[in-house]
């Protein structure tokens, strides 16, 4: 007595009552029409009350080019035909069957699916799959500038490149194994971009030898992955030059430059000095030390120039180039 289309609503639900079996025939009766039954003035719509279609995931969350499963099922086993529709791609129609499960390639940034049900001629019912692909970065590094000068504020950048989606990003910094500061991304993205995030850091003596890197997460809901996808990037290190100054055998000043350079870099520091008579004669040296933190080498590497009379100015040319 299963005969598709020809089959009332009235006699549909009556029939699907008793194939649910063991339950009383009163609740399976009252359960399906508060599920089911769409009332006498249903037509092509089908409202979410009605719809008997259950996505497992309800969601795709998935790395770019992953392969995921999703079952669409009916609650209900009478229907015409049932099927998904990814994209434009002609569906693959089934008929009397209880669930569709569709093989989905995540090689596409903007895949759309729907799972449809025709129930009878005139009613059909859909339920969209809500799919984000993710993509972590390919290269995620910090940056920060070649000298840094003692008690002067500079950017540490953290260049995140081609990762997606921007509305889940989610960025740490650490110093060492503490975070010092964490960022949410602002902006919506489908495909891979870019993101360059900054961090101000003071140089100083505390700087020497800390180690800086920048994380990145993607932070889904429930329905995300079990791990949280994790990027980081390889530890930027400061060195720090301490200068002395000194005015004969006494120092006058001592000023600490930080930064990364991996290679030798040229840094020009000035010691400003007032003329008068008690400068005539004196003689000026600085001293440059290479301090490299708690792991560097156990006799600080240190460079003095020779003496300068009545001069102003010191330039030394060995710098880090330790990392
Ligand atoms: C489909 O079901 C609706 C709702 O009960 C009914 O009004 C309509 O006549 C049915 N269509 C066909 C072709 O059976
Ligand atoms: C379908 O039914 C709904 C609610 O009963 C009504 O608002 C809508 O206009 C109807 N649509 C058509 C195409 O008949
Ligand atoms: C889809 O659902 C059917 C019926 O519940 C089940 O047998 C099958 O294992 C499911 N497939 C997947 C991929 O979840
Ligand atoms: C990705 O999917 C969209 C929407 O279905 C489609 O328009 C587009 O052509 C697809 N792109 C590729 C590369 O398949
Ligand atoms: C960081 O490392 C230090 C020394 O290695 C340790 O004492 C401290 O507990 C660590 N902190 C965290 C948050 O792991
Ligand atoms: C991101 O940066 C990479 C490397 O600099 C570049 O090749 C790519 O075109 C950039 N992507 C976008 C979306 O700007
Ligand atoms: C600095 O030099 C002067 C004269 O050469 C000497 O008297 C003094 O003790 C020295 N001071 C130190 C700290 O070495
Ligand atoms: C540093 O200065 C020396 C001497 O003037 C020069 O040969 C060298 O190229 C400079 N290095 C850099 C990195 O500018």
């Amino acid at each position: 007595f299963y005969t598709k289309s020809h089959v009332s609503w009235f006699m549909i639900c009556a029939v699907h009552a008793q194939v649910l079996g063991n339950e009383s025939p009163v609740n399976s009766v009252f359960k399906f029409k508060l599920s089911m039954c769409p009332s006498t003035e249903a037509n092509s719509t089908c409202t979410t009350e009605t719809n008997p279609l259950t996505l497992d995931p309800p969601e795709v969350i998935g790395r770019y080019d992953d392969i995921v499963m999703v079952n669409c099922t009916t609650s209900y086993d009478f229907h015409d035909k049932m099927y998904w529709k990814v994209g434009q791609a002609d569906p693959i129609e089934e008929e009397e069957i209880s669930f569709v499960t569709l093989p989905l390639t995540l090689s596409n940034w903007s895949l759309n699916a729907k799972c449809n049900i025709n129930i009878n001629d005139s009613i059909e019912c859909s339920k969209n799959l809500e799919i984000t692909v993710y993509k972590l970065p390919d290269v995620v590094s910090v940056v920060g500038p070649d000298v840094m000068v003692e008690g002067t504020e500079y950017p540490l950048v953290c260049d995140i490149i081609n990762v997606t989606p921007l509305q889940n990003l989610n960025v740490k910094w650490y110093r060492g194994n503490e975070t010092v500061h964490t960022q949410i991304v602002s902006g919506t993205s489908v495909t891979p971009v870019n993101v360059s995030l900054t961090l101000m850091v003071t140089a100083g003596r505390d700087l020497g030898g800390a180690h800086f890197r920048c994380e990145v997460e993607l932070i889904f809901g429930a329905n995300g992955p079990e791990f949280i996808p994790t990027a980081t990037s390889s530890p930027y290190t400061a060195a720090n030059l301490k200068v002395k100054w000194y005015r004969g055998n006494e120092t006058v000043h001592t000023q600490m430059v930080s930064g990364t350079s991996v290679t030798p870099v040229n840094v020009s520091l000035t010691l400003m000095v007032t003329a008068g008579r008690d400068l005539a004669g004196a003689h000026f040296r600085c001293e440059v030390q290479l301090h490299l933190g708690p792991n560097g080498p156990e006799s600080i590497p240190t460079v003095t120039s020779s003496p300068y009379t009545a001069a102003v100015h010191c330039e030394f040319l060995p710098i880090f180039s330790l990392m």
